[in-house]
Parts: structure tokens; sequence; C-alpha cells
């Protein structure tokens, strides 16, 4: 059986690249392992809060932010019933294990992360510990639960290598076989959301421009105005996924309309080929809102009577917990530490 384990971090709200980037795959992952994989698979989610802090977090917005992350899983698709949703700080092996591994990372690896680099600019010196250590407290995430396949945009690809190697550096140097070093399920450029504006530029909460990104929480009214001011060419729909090449305004909408409708941008091409923007914008905007509303609406429910989300997280980090300690006592015992 496979382990498979995501995590988010509760840092603003989810945006549609998030939803179908990784959200939707995770949703794919828990219920047809079998025909992704080639074998059944339990699915762990996280709500990684404990990353939230490597930059500055209000104490009662990061508590929002988890619920409201946790809210866009079970809205999205995510079950409870199926799947374990848990929330990082409330699981404590987590940062243990990390300091563990910490004593075998070398900072020469962590200095090549281009993540820090970006997010740490030109001022690294200033920069907190925790945010240069933020790759080896997600190794422990996923070595924690011994997880076989983790998927991750692109981005991330880096990271999860990382964690691969701390999990074989682990097991030569104690001579053990402990730690399972995760496959990585990289989500490729077929799921990269980018900017409404820009389309070289991804979809991101970190972007100024509100205009840039269709936010999980939106309303029609939003979707339709930000799609109808989204970044095109004067070119109609071209008949062919060739002709969408160097065109990344348009090529962007195409895969938006792709990814929603869960079909290939040469189908989206073959209907919509020959169109203009005036035409297909509206499609593609109608589309955005079925497909958003229902889950926009559940997660409003959910966290306007936050019993159920927090029930759903008290039996999710119970079980958890249950695991993480299981790895967390192998590794202590091996290294020697008082029981
Ligand atoms: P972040 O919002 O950067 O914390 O990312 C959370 C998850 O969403 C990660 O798995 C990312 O790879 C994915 N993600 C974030 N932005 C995008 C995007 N524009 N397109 C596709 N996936 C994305
Ligand atoms: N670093 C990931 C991101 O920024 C979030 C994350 C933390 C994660 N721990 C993880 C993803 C473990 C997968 C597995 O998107």
């Amino acid at each position: 059986m496979k382990r498979i384990l995501s995590c988010m971090q509760p840092t603003n709200n989810l945006h549609l690249g998030n939803y179908l980037g990784a959200l939707k795959n995770w949703v794919l992952l828990q219920d047809q392992a079998a025909d992704v994989l080639g074998e059944e698979a339990e699915c762990l989610y996280g709500v990684v809060d404990l990353h939230a802090i490597t930059v500055p977090q209000e104490p009662a917005e990061l508590l929002k932010a988890t619920r409201e992350i946790a809210a866009a899983y079970i809205a999205g698709g995510v079950d409870p019933d199926k799947s374990t949703i848990f929330v990082q700080s409330a699981i404590p092996a987590h940062s243990e294990l990390m300091w563990l591994l910490a004593t075998m990372t070398q900072m020469g690896k962590l200095e090549r992360m281009t993540q820090f680099k970006d997010k740490a600019g030109k001022n690294a010196e200033r920069a907190g510990l925790g945010l240069f250590a933020y790759p080896v407290l997600m190794a422990a995430d996923i070595l924690v639960y011994k997880a076989t396949h983790v998927p991750v945009g692109d981005d991330q690809k880096q990271h999860l290598e990382l964690s691969r190697e701390i999990a074989s550096t682990f097991n030569t140097r104690f001579d053990t076989e402990t730690l399972v070093q995760p496959e990585p399920y990289i989500m490729g450029a077929a799921t990269r959301v980018m900017s409404l504006q820009d389309g070289s530029k991804k979809m991101s909460k970190s972007d100024p421009s509100e205009k840039s990104r269709i936010n999980m929480t939106d309303d029609a009214d939003t979707i339709v105005k930000k799609i109808k001011k989204a970044q095109t060419d004067p070119e109609p729909l071209p008949e062919r996924v060739e002709g969408l090449e160097g065109r990344v305004g348009a090529d962007n909408l195409v895969n938006i309309y792709a990814g929603l409708a869960g079909i290939s941008k040469e189908d989206v091409l073959s209907e919509y080929g020959g169109q203009g923007w005036g035409q297909f914008k509206p499609k593609l905007a109608e589309l955005a809102v079925t497909t958003l509303a229902p889950i926009t609406e559940r997660m409003a429910q959910l966290l306007e009577d936050q019993s159920e989300i927090d029930a759903v997280l008290a039996k999710g980090n119970a079980k958890a917990n249950a695991l993480a300690e299981v790895t967390l006592q192998e590794v202590r015992d091996i290294m020697g530490f008082w029981k």
C-alpha cells in the first residue's frame, strides 16, 4: 500500500492555481490511486502552519487561515472519511524529527535552495533561521509518515529531492532502512496556472494585483470581471495547440478552461478554435463560476459553523499523531536517545 502526503501553508486565500495545480490532483489521487499509481494508497493532507511562520503572522489570522485551508480541502473534494486531514502544529513529531534531521543536513545544500534565495532576497544575512531551515521541516513532514508519493508543483521539486537525500543520509549513517525515500509525483507544466494579467508569471498569492488571480472565495461577478480583463492578444483562438506558442495570455486561458473542464487543450481548441476572445471569455467565465460556486458555497458553510471542521481536524490529528509517533520512536531508538 502506497502512502500519499501533501500539504499547503495557511497563508492567504487559495486561488485557482492552488485548486487546479494541487487540490484537484489530491482528490484524483484519493479517489483513483489504483489507476494513477497502479496500487491502492492512503492519503494524508496537512495544513502546515509551522511553515507559515517563516514570515511574520498575526496569531488570529493564522488560526483563521488554518481553518480556511482545511475547509478548502474538504470543499474541493478531499473526503475526511477517505483521507486524513491534519494540522502540522498539532503533531509534535514533525518538529522533533526536524531537529534530528537538521543535524545531518549540510548548510551548503540549504544554501542552494532557490526558494530561500528568492524569499530572502539580497538580505540573506537578516533572514530568519526558520526560513533557511524550512526544507528540513518539509523533509520531516514527509519522512515522519514514510510517504511514498508527494504530489507537488514543480516549484517544490528541489525541496522534495532534498527530502530524499536526507532520508538516504540518515539510512546510510545508521545502516538502516527506516526512512522511506519519497517518489516525486511532480504535477507538470500543464497544471501550472499563470497570472491573468501576465501570462509569463505564475498565478500567485503574493502578486500585489488582485486582478492577477481568481480566489477560491471570489463571487461570480468578480470572476466574470477578472476574466473579462484577462490578458489576451488580437488574434482569435487558434485551431491547434501549436498556434498558442509564444501567446502566453491566450495559452493560459485555454489551459484554465481545459483544467476546469477536465479536458485537453486540443479539445478546447477543436470546440473554440477560430472564435474571438469576446466569444470565448464569457464561456470560460461561466465554466469557472459553475465549477467554483459549489466549492465556495461549501467552504462558507463549513466556516460558518466551525464544529464540523474542528471535528474533522481532531480526528485527522489523532490519526496522524499515531502514525508519526511510530516513526519518531524508531528514529529516537536508532540514534540512542533516552526512552
Ligand atoms: P503555494 O500557494 O505556493 O503555497 O502552493 C500550494 C500548492 O499549490 C503547491 O503544491 C503549489 O505547487 C501549487 N500552486 C501554487 N500556485 C500555483 C499555480 N499558479 N499553478 C499551479 N499550481 C500552483
Ligand atoms: N513547501 C510546500 C509549499 O510551499 C508546502 C509543504 C510543506 C509541503 N511541507 C510539505 C508539500 C510536505 C508537500 C509535502 O507549497
